[in-house]
């Protein structure tokens, strides 16, 4: 199925082709009617449509009544219009843009101008179809008005009756901007604008202020408690509609901007703890390229198991990270040649915890927390360090254990060679559901059929890293 859904609107079967082709570039399924009355007729079977593209001049209904008649149902109203039509007077484009059109692209100009029309026009509804506004006013009509103005533009709307309301409203749902009057009964404009900023989650939310009483002390008071803008009634609804995004586009320029930061921060963190954890691994061959090895293969594993691509990310960071605790580990104990005494295990066996406690004070590491602490608890209870059974062990730590344990068995040790591939997966099935997690262990052998195993390797037989 296609990302997209058009509709296009033209009486000439010609210049529907060419504006086809025109839009070449969009993953989209294009469904074409040659007047307003097909157009309509399309709608009703099914009005699930991202854009529609119209002609004016076209038999049994044209466009301006087409458009007019769009904007005035429910299921239909949301839905942008571009006019492409060779009517290029200002009153034509004028009359397009009143019955509801987003754009208007002259055919003259349509070849150069309708793709970055479309564009633009897609990425603003997907923005629009994204913010919900929470319009607060004790007025049932101009609740209304407000209500199906901002839904013809797009936007997702909920509504108060007051301020206490409102901030009901606003514990039960997401909210990117509030629109909200001063004179109301049982909460006030002013109070609930103040509650808002003071709650730490509700706080970065835009307040406009809107007020019948044109005074420059009620703008000043709406301002100082952190109303990002204030309006006077009666307003203009497509000033207002202007106004709403302007601030919310402003709005997604500093969170945008705050991510990138985040992402940057994150990035230059990982950076350092991944040199790291090579330096740890290059002072000995028999662990160099561990901790990189267990991140391709648990990725691989989350791929199968048709992880969620975010989650992958995340997933991948973290069993870089698993065995970043051995850092706090003696060099005597973690490249001893012969057998560890049970002192020198358990002093090993720390390296879980240790990991966890160095990355504990970077808040974007959360998430990978629990893969770090618990990398090496086992199915069965009998792991460490907290003996976590079955399914109490996060998943994400339950996939590394499969990987680690593989890895470490295909590698040299200084003690024995590594394992045959036929060998490891043995073992591997043998402790299924005691040592390891018995669906991971099924989606590890799933990868390794995957991968085509096996596949000879340097140190050992190993996955193939391509
Ligand atoms: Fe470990």
């Amino acid at each position: 199925m296609a990302e997209y859904r058009f509709l296009l609107v033209e009486d000439q079967e010609s210049v529907r082709k060419s504006l086809v082709a025109m839009l070449d570039s969009f993953d989209v399924d294009i469904i074409e009617a040659s007047n307003g009355k097909e157009g309509v007729e399309v709608l009703a079977k099914d009005p699930a449509f991202d854009l529609i593209i119209t002609d004016i001049d076209m038999p049994q209904m044209d466009g301006i009544e087409f458009c007019t008649w769009l904007k005035a149902e429910s299921v239909t109203q949301a839905i942008p219009i571009i006019i492409v039509s060779s009517f290029d007077s200002d009153i034509e484009i004028d009359r397009g843009f009143q019955v509801g059109a987003s754009a208007y692209v002259s055919k003259g100009e349509v070849k150069e101008l309708l793709p970055e029309t479309v564009t633009n026009i897609l990425s603003e509804s997907t923005f629009r179809r994204s913010q919900r506004v929470l319009v607060v006013d004790d007025s049932a009509l101009i609740r209304k008005v407000l209500l199906d103005a901002l839904l013809q533009d797009g936007f997702q709307v909920v509504t108060a009756e007051h301020g206490k309301h409102a901030l009901d409203v606003l514990h039960e749902t997401d909210v990117d901007l509030i629109l909200s009057d001063i004179m109301m009964p049982k909460m006030d404009g002013y109070a609930l604008c103040e509650a808002v900023k003071k709650d730490p989650r509700l706080a970065p939310i835009p307040f406009i202020a809107m007020s019948v009483k044109e005074k420059r002390r009620h703008m000043k008071k709406s301002i100082q408690r952190g109303a990002a803008a204030y309006i006077v009634k009666p307003f203009r609804i497509d000033e207002l509609i202007i106004l709403i995004e302007r601030i919310l586009s402003d709005q997604f320029l500093l969170l945008l901007k705050e991510k990138e930061n985040l992402t940057m921060e994150r990035d230059m963190i990982l950076a350092g703890i991944t040199s790291l954890i090579n330096a740890l691994e290059a002072r000995d061959s028999y662990t160099k390229g561990h901790s990189e090895s267990v991140a391709t293969i648990v990725t691989g594993m989350a791929e199968l198991g048709g992880m969620d691509q975010k989650k992958i990310e995340r997933l991948t960071f973290g069993a870089r990270l698993h065995d970043i605790g051995k850092i706090g580990v003696p060099d005597a104990l973690l490249f001893k040649r012969g057998k560890l005494t049970k002192d020198e295990y358990d002093q090993i066996k720390l390296h879980s915890e240790m990991g966890s406690n160095i990355l504990a004070p970077i808040p974007s590491l959360a998430d990978v927390l629990p893969l770090v602490m618990h990398h090496h608890e086992r199915f069965d209870g009998r792991g460490y360090p907290h003996g976590l059974k079955g399914e109490e062990i996060p998943l994400w730590a339950r996939m590394t254990a499969v990987a680690d344990t593989f890895d470490a068995m295909s590698s040299d040790r200084p003690y024995r060679k590594g394992l045959e591939f036929e060998e490891i997966v043995m073992v591997i099935k043998d402790v299924r559901g005691s040592q390891l997690c018995p669906d991971c262990v099924d989606l590890f052998l799933k990868w390794t059929l995957a991968n085509g195993f096996p596949v000879q390797h340097p140190r050992g037989l190993h996955f193939d890293p391509s």
